[in-house]
């Protein structure tokens, strides 16, 4: 795999949020992912609220929501919504098909409850994103604390490897209270049919798998922005 200068990536996780914030209207309801990528549209977004932009918006977890409402952009119940107007969100891997691996920052579960919402649900990414096929990023799998084992074999069944996540040495929470597993499966060549197959495991809340979800994706490449749509 090609080194990635961090500078260079931060510099077109930037310039791709930048680009995304343009399409946020007055009188939208934005929905806010989470990561490092999200982390600079919110800061733009919160620079445009404090000239004027009125919005309100949607987080996908207690970082964002913090780091939103400490910017001066109103937070509404996440669970009270049938609609959101616009959403941003980073993405650990993507296809030119719109196809996402999503939840390395373990907030997967509400991002794709945002994403499912979404009329123009807009992913931003650097370059490192891109690839043909999804699978290289390990999928990340939201799981109810007592089917964890259960989960666990379903996942082996479809033949899946799966680890249960750990930061700082104790068992990764989420902000709903439950485990990630992340699930390798190589690289994936049916990505719509694993979904599905994902989808019918019970005590299995959320898959990282993000098909049918994306409107564009925002990508920045060096000096250029490119769009898919
Ligand atoms: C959070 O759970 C993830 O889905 C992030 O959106 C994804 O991991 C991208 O994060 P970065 O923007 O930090 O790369």
């Amino acid at each position: 795999m090609a080194t990635i200068d961090k500078t260079q990536q931060d510099a077109e996780k930037q310039a791709a949020a930048m680009a995304a914030v343009k399409f946020v209207k007055n009188g939208d309801v934005v929905g806010l992912g989470t990561g490092s990528t999200t982390t600079f549209a919110i800061k733009e977004l919160g620079k445009r609220v404090s000239d004027g932009l009125k919005i309100t918006a949607a987080a996908s977890s207690i970082r964002t929501e913090e780091l939103a409402r400490s910017l001066g952009i109103e937070i509404l119940d996440l669970g009270s919504l049938s609609e959101i107007d616009i959403s941003i969100d980073g993405a650990d891997e993507f296809t030119e098909s719109l196809d996402l691996i999503k939840g390395g920052g373990g907030a997967l579960f509400r991002e794709k409850i945002i994403a499912s919402l979404s009329k123009n649900a807009i992913i931003i990414t650097d370059a490192s994103k891109k690839v043909k096929k999804l699978g290289a990023f390990t999928i990340p799998i939201e799981v109810l604390p007592l089917a964890y084992q259960y989960v666990s074999d379903q996942i082996d069944k479809l033949g899946g490897k799966g680890v249960l996540r750990i930061a700082a040495g104790e068992k990764f929470i989420t902000d709903n209270q439950n485990l990630i597993i992340d699930a390798d499966f190589g690289l994936i060549d049916d990505p719509a049919k694993l979904s599905s197959d994902l989808n019918q495991i019970n005590g299995l809340l959320a898959h990282g798998l993000f098909i049918n979800l994306t409107s564009k994706v925002v990508m920045s490449e060096g000096t250029d922005i490119i769009i898919f749509e």
